[in-house]
């Protein structure tokens, strides 16, 4: 088992070093088709308009490229970002410092919008709906507010899941976009872009091997890559062509769709431990060792989306697939079989009895 997750589509110190192959511009964006041409209407027209383009709410699972389409939307509007998160604003006024600082129609990007706090999220409203800026100045009899104008801006706010947001914030954003995991063609383009920005020689072959092993999520195919590249190097192989991509992989404990050690520790728990399911996500971290945060944002979309588990109210459950993947006979299966054995053509040929 390895130490560190390596398929983590939570951003790592060592992903700075990839700001040189993040696209700069929408043109150079791959996939997401829906939310690039919507975008690229919405900027087209504030560009027309000579106005603020509207506040921006990007959601979706780690990795997907939130920050990159961030930085795109600035950069096509022509004007500054400036970059937050959530848990960096410890008090409303590191807010009003930010919005204070902002010229005519810039951009403030908030990461992980959902994790403001509630007075800064308060802060926040006035200056999304009205451009201003209500500040308390003074204490106790003699305190009392001041309203300071703000120039027009956009927020782009990104969160893991929107349904995390308060429906005041969730209110105040006129463009809504919704993230979703990358199809392995539009990966194998994005490895493809990485590849000839690192001058690696990567086979057709070779970048479809990485697309359909990387979780659906550009972050973690360009990781992957990296290291594949490390393997190749080390193994005197001049290229990296299926077969090199796919022995890394294996060296990396990454399987033939992608799952890593805790994807499958977590199927493997519901199907061996918890006979299929359902189970509480609480009880399945404590299983794995992870927060039940990081399950919920980076391990279950995914395996959702691949439906190998499905969320029920009681919690979750592994599906027919999920047992057929790793061999397994499904419980439900066992059961209609004996039934089936006890009770011959107890049904017609319509199924109905
Ligand atoms: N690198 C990471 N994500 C990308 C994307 N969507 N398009 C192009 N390059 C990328």
């Amino acid at each position: 088992m390895m130490e560190e997750r390596l398929i983590t589509s939570l951003r790592q110190p060592e992903d700075l070093a990839a700001e040189m192959l993040r696209p700069t511009r929408l043109a150079e964006y791959i996939g997401q088709d829906k939310v690039r041409e919507n975008l690229a209407v919405f900027i087209r027209a504030a560009l027309s308009r000579g106005e603020a383009l509207d506040h921006v709410l990007l959601f979706g699972p780690p990795g997907l490229g939130k920050t990159t389409l961030a930085g795109i939307v600035a950069a096509e509007l022509g004007v500054n970002m400036r970059t937050t998160a959530g848990p960096a604003i410890e008090r409303p006024g590191d807010l009003a410092a930010l919005l204070t600082a902002l010229e005519e129609r810039d951009v403030l990007f908030i990461d992980e919008i959902h994790r403001l706090s509630r007075t800064a999220e308060e802060v926040l409203y006035a200056a999304m709906e009205d451009n201003c800026l209500d500040i308390m100045i003074g204490k106790g009899p003699s305190a009392r507010s001041i309203r300071l104008s703000l120039s027009p801006f956009t927020l782009i706010g990104a969160t893991t899941r929107a349904g995390m947001l308060s429906s005041p914030l969730r209110d105040r954003f006129g463009v809504n976009c919704r993230l979703e995991f990358y199809p392995p063609e539009d990966l194998a383009r994005i490895v493809r872009r990485t590849a000839r920005i690192l001058r690696l020689p990567l086979t057709e072959e070779g970048a479809e091997e990485i697309a359909c092993r990387s979780r659906g999520t550009p972050r973690v195919a360009n990781r992957l890559l990296k290291r594949i590249r490390d393997y190749a190097l080390d193994w005197g192989r001049a290229e990296v062509d299926r077969a090199t991509a796919a022995e890394a992989l294996e060296r990396l404990d990454v399987d033939r769709r992608g799952f890593d050690y805790l994807d499958q520790k977590v199927l493997r728990a519901i199907m061996e431990k918890f006979d299929g399911g359902p189970v509480g996500l609480e009880t399945l971290a404590a299983m794995a060792g992870e927060e039940a945060d990081t399950l919920e944002d980076v391990v279950e979309p995914f395996l959702l989306q691949q439906g190998f588990i499905m969320r029920t109210p009681r919690g979750r459950v592994a599906t027919t697939e999920a047992y057929r993947y790793f061999g397994l006979e499904a419980p439900g299966r066992e059961e209609a079989r004996r039934d089936e054995a006890r009770a011959p053509g107890l049904f017609d040929e319509n199924g109905s009895v």
